[in-house]
């Protein structure tokens, strides 16, 4: 139910703002535990926030967020529609890159999101949100190509910061922002194919010791 979803998306937004499960909290202004619409089709995982996410409370507001802002557009979406979050909740300190147990510390909070939300396509922003989906993947040979699994797609792109930072790599991150549209009109064309009208369609094995055709993608 909506109301259950919103409650239990809610809750998880209250714990991460009193969260002391690793050092990130310490000398921060804000937690910034996510933002967004509890039905995105699409979910965006950057690394941390940053200075301006950490006074704000919210993901991606800075130069970042203007840019991500951009792309959406560009797909003609509004960041009202997408759900926005981070690996880590709390801003690591001088901008650094999060530690491993400061990531673990916080994945619960991560995954009970990805949970409540159920979204279509996962779009990882940078290194760390790609490396939970991608282990060993190296951002310049993987950006822009998915992988469906779970009844999702999970589609690797280059950190905003780091286009900004280095703008040749702007019309690859253009071409692969682009690409989450086909990618969403897959994974529903899958989630269709792999929802049997009746069970006419699709009759049991008649040797119980076979085992049912594989019918999905995922
Ligand atoms: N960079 C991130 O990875 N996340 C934010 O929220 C802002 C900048």
């Amino acid at each position: 139910m909506t109301e259950d979803r919103a409650a239990a998306l809610a809750a998880i937004a209250a714990e991460v703002r009193i969260c002391k499960a690793c050092r990130l909290y310490e000398g921060t202004t804000n937690a910034v535990p996510g933002a967004g619409d509890l039905n995105a089709e699409i979910m965006f995982i950057g690394e941390g926030p940053g200075f301006n996410e950490d006074k704000k409370g919210l993901p991606f507001v800075g130069r970042s967020g203007d840019y991500l802002e951009k792309l959406l557009k560009i797909i003609n979406l509004d960041r009202k529609t997408v759900f926005i979050t981070n690996v880590v909740k709390h801003r690591p300190p001088e901008n650094r890159d999060p530690l491993p147990d400061e990531m673990a510390a916080c994945k619960p909070y991560l995954d009970h999101q990805i949970e409540i939300i159920n979204p279509l396509v996962i779009v990882t922003l940078g290194r760390f949100s790609m490396g939970r989906y991608f282990p060993g993947g190296k951002i310049t040979q993987i950006h822009g190509q998915p992988k469906y699994a779970d009844g999702r797609a999970y589609l690797p792109l280059f950190h905003p910061a780091a286009v900004l930072r280095n703008p040749t790599l702007e019309p690859q991150m253009e071409a692969d922002f682009k690409r989450i549209l086909e990618v969403i009109a897959e994974v529903k064309s899958q989630r269709t194919k792999n929802t049997k009208p009746d069970n006419k369609t699709e009759p049991p094995p008649s040797d119980p010791s076979t085992p049912p055709k594989q019918l999905s993608l995922f």
